[in-house]
């Protein structure tokens, strides 16, 4: 983003520009901390629902409910997280709340599919569109070698 042309290679460049397009990703990882708070701001950070499952295999849904813990009547806040960062993302497996994703391979299947009720949980507040982003195998390791770019060195 400086200009350094050199920083990342050409499937980090293409994977970035999934991520941002195709993906959707970064309608909930804001760039530049590609977390949830907001920028211009970073006065609050959002929570979003996903539906995520107890692990990668995808068959269940995590029962936990996250923040709707605390707050058992207020129906958008069940089973919701605050989006975290992708930042060091490829040193910090395993993945999600409940680490119950082992690698980012595991995490865009999930994601492709629609997240939880792509995959036909029942979650009624889902934030995540539930349509599949029909990404190929191709275009989820460009966006897994984009987030190898967001490693310190
Ligand atoms: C609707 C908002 C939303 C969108 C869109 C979204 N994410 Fe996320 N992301 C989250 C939330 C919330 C979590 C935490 C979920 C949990 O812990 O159950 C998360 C977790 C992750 C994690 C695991 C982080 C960790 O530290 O364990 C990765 C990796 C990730 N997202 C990558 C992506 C990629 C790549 C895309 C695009 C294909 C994407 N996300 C799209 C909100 C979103």
């Amino acid at each position: 983003m400086r200009g350094n042309k050199s920083a990342m290679t050409a499937s980090q460049r293409q994977g970035f520009n999934l991520f941002v397009g195709k993906g959707k990703c970064s309608t909930c990882h804001f760039l530049p901390l590609f977390n949830g708070t907001v920028p211009p701001k970073y006065a609050k950070t959002e929570q979003e629902i996903l539906g995520t499952a107890k692990d990668g295999s995808n068959s269940t849904l995590d029962p936990d409910l996250g923040r709707g813990k605390f707050h058992e009547t207020v129906e958008f806040l069940q089973h919701s997280f605050k989006t975290p960062t992708l930042r060091n993302i490829a040193k910090t497996a395993p993945y999600m709340h409940n680490g119950g994703y082992k690698t980012l391979k595991e995490v865009m299947n999930f994601y492709n599919k629609g997240g939880g009720l792509g995959l036909g949980f029942k979650v009624k507040n889902q934030t995540l569109p539930p349509n599949p982003l029909n990404l190929s195998d191709q275009e989820i390791d460009k966006i897994i070698d984009f987030m190898g770019a967001l490693s310190d060195k």
